[in-house]
C-alpha cells in the first residue's frame, strides 16, 4: 500500500480517491519503415528492451520520439496517469508507413496495425504534435471508458482524443486549438479540424464531402447522419460520423476551457487546466462504451461537482461548464432556460411540518453535509438545490425523492438510518428549496407520498390558508 495516495474524506470516512504514487520511466519504442509496408520496420529507439537503435534516426521517427514524451509527461503532471493505460505501458511508434496518408492508434492486430497498442503513422504524419498526442489519446480513452468506435460514442471517442490531444500539444508549445494544422497540404488557415470554430472548411449537410465542404458542425441541432451526404461520401459512413459530429462536442469543450458565445449562451471559460480534470474524471468514472453526447454533458457536470470537494473547481465554474454544453444544444431548452432564470422556480405548498425539516436539517448536518455542502450547493455529491435539481425532482412524486435518498444515500452506510429520518431529510430538502411548512406532517406512509407532488397544494385547507 505504501505506493498508494488516498484521499479521504473526512466525513464520511470514505476514500475519494486514489493514485499510485510510483513513478515508472518513460518508455519509448520506434520503429521506421522507411515507406515500406513491413512490419515492424528497423529500430529507431528503444527503451523498452534497451537495445541500441538507429545510430541516425529519420527526422520522423525523432519526431515520432519527442512527441511521446510530451504526451506522456502531460499525463503524468495533470492527471498522474502513467502511459496510455495508466500502467506505464510503453509507446509504440510505427512511421513512414508506406501508402497511408494517415495515422492511427491500434486497438487490435490487422491489415493495417502489426500489434495492439502501438501507433502507425503515414510519412508526414508523425511531425504533427497534435496528432501524436490525439493517437495516445486514442489509447487512454480504449483503457477507460472504452467508447464504442460508431455514432454517439465513437464521436465522443474522437472529440476526447482531440481534446486531450490538444491540451496536451499545447503543454509542448502547439499553442492554438487546432488538429493537424501542420500536416502535408494542411496550415493555420486550413487545418483537419478546429475545436473552436468546427465549421472551419465549411459545413453544408446535404453536399457531398470535399475541400470546400469538409467542415463539421458545431450545435447538436446540426448533427449528421449516414442519410447526409457530406456523411455518406466518405468512409465515415461506415462509423457513423464520427469525425463529422465530434465538432459539437469539441466545440463545447473550447466554450468551457475559453469561453465564448453561441446560441445566446454566453459561457464564461473556466480555464483549460479544470476542464481537463473535469472531463478526464467524467472519462474514467462516469462513461461506458454506449456513453451518448447527453451521457457525457451530464457526466461532466456530476464529475464538476465532485471536484469542488476536491477543491479543484468552485460550484460557478460547474455552472460555466453546463453552460458551455447548453450553448451546443446539449441541454434541453428547459434546463438552460432554468439555467439563466435569475429567479427560483417558486413552490406550491407541500405538506410537510416545521418540527419534521429542524429534525431533518440535524441528521443532514451529521450525515450529508460532507458530501453535498452545509448550504446543499454540493461537493462531492452534486447540489441539492438550485434550477436543475428542482427540474429534475419537482415534477415527480415526494415518493421517488424519499425513495432514492432511503436506498442510495448516505453512500457509506446504507439503512442505517430510519425510514422516519429519512421522511424527515426529504422535509428539511423541499424547505431548503423555498417549500413553506405548515401545520399537517408529512406523512410516513410510501402511498400517500407517491401520490404528493411537489407543486401540489396540500389537501388540508387550513395549512393552504396559512402558507398563503
Ligand atoms: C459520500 C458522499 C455522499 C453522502 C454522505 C451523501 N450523498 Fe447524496 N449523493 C452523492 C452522490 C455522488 C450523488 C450522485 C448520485 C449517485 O452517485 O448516486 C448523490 C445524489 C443525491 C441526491 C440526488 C441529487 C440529484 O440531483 O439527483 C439526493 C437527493 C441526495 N444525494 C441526498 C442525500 C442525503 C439526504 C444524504 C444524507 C443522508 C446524502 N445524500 C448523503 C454523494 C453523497
Ligand atoms: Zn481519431
Amino acid at each position: 500500500m505504501g505506493s498508494f495516495s488516498f484521499f479521504v474524506d473526512a466525513a464520511t470516512s470514505e476514500i475519494v480517491y486514489f493514485f499510485r504514487d510510483h513513478r515508472s520511466a518513460l518508455r519509448r519504442q520506434v520503429f521506421d519503415l522507411g515507406e515500406g509496408k513491413v512490419f515492424p520496420g528497423s529500430l529507431s529507439y528503444d527503451e523498452v528492451t534497451n537495445q541500441q537503435g538507429a545510430p541516425a534516426p529519420d527526422a520522423e521517427a525523432q519526431a515520432a520520439y519527442a512527441n511521446s514524451e510530451i504526451v506522456y509527461r502531460y499525463l503524468e503532471s495533470e492527471f498522474g496517469r502513467l502511459s496510455f493505460d495508466a500502467l506505464g505501458g510503453p509507446l509504440v511508434s510505427h512511421v513512414r508507413y508506406g501508402g497511408f496518408a494517415n495515422a492511427q492508434w491500434c486497438t487490435r492486430p490487422g491489415s493495417t496495425c502489426p500489434a495492439p497498442n502501438v501507433m502507425v503513422y503515414g510519412t508526414g504524419y508523425t511531425r504533427s504534435l497534435d496528432i501524436a498526442a490525439h493517437e495516445v489519446m486514442h489509447g487512454v480513452i480504449a483503457s477507460e471508458a472504452d467508447l464504442i468506435y460508431v455514432n454517439e460514442s465513437g464521436a465522443l471517442n474522437e472529440s476526447f482524443a482531440d481534446f486531450f490531444g490538444t491540451l496536451a500539444s499545447r503543454s509542448g508549445g502547439d499553442d492554438d486549438w487546432l488538429i493537424g494544422e501542420d500536416l502535408p497540404g494542411h496550415s493555420a488557415s486550413n487545418p483537419v479540424r478546429s475545436l473552436e470554430q468546427p465549421t472551419i472548411g465549411g459545413f453544408l449537410k446535404s453536399a457531398s464531402f470535399s475541400l470546400a465542404n469538409k467542415g463539421q458542425p458545431d450545435h447538436y441541432s446540426n448533427r449528421v447522419t449516414t442519410f447526409d451526404r457530406i456523411c455518406s461520401s466518405t468512409t465515415d459512413f461506415f462509423n457513423g460520423c464520427v469525425h463529422i459530429n465530434s465538432g459539437i462536442v469539441n466545440r463545447a469543450l473550447f466554450l468551457a476551457s475559453e469561453g465564448g458565445n453561441q446560441s445566446g449562451v454566453a459561457v464564461a471559460g473556466v480555464g483549460t487546466g479544470k476542464v481537463g480534470r473535469i472531463v478526464y474524471r467524467a472519462l474514467t468514472t462516469k462513461l461506458i462504451p454506449t456513453s451518448t453526447f447527453l451521457d457525457a454533458a451530464k457526466a461532466s457536470y456530476d464529475a464538476c461537482s465532485e471536484l469542488v470537494f476536491a477543491q479543484v473547481v468552485t460550484v460557478p465554474d460547474c455552472e460555466q461548464v453546463r453552460l458551455a454544453f447548453a450553448a451546443v444544444g446539449l441541454l434541453t431548452a428547459e434546463e438552460v432556460a432554468a439555467v439563466t432564470q435569475a429567479a427560483p422556480a417558486s413552490l406550491g405548498t407541500l405538506q410537510f411540518t416545521a418540527e419534521q425539516s429542524t429534525t431533518g436539517g440535524i441528521v443532514y448536518g451529521g450525515r450529508c453535509r460532507g458530501c453535498h455542502g452545509a448550504t446543499l450547493l454540493g461537493g462531492l455529491g452534486p447540489p441539492l438545490t438550485g434550477p436543475l435539481f428542482r427540474n429534475k425532482w419537482y415534477d415527480g412524486s415526494v415518493g421517488a425523492l424519499y425513495d432514492f435518498v432511503k436506498t442510495r444515500m448516505p453512500k457509506v452506510s446504507p439503512g442505517s438510518l430510519t425510514p422516519t429520518e429519512y421522511l424527515h431529510l426529504v422535509a428539511f430538502i423541499v424547505k431548503e428549496n423555498g417549500a413553506t411548512p405548515g401545520s399537517e406532517p408529512m406523512p410516513e406512509n410510501s402511498q400517500a407520498l407517491n401520490e404528493m407532488g411537489f407543486r401540489q397544494p396540500a389537501t388540508d385547507t387550513e395549512q393552504t390558508t396559512q402558507a398563503k
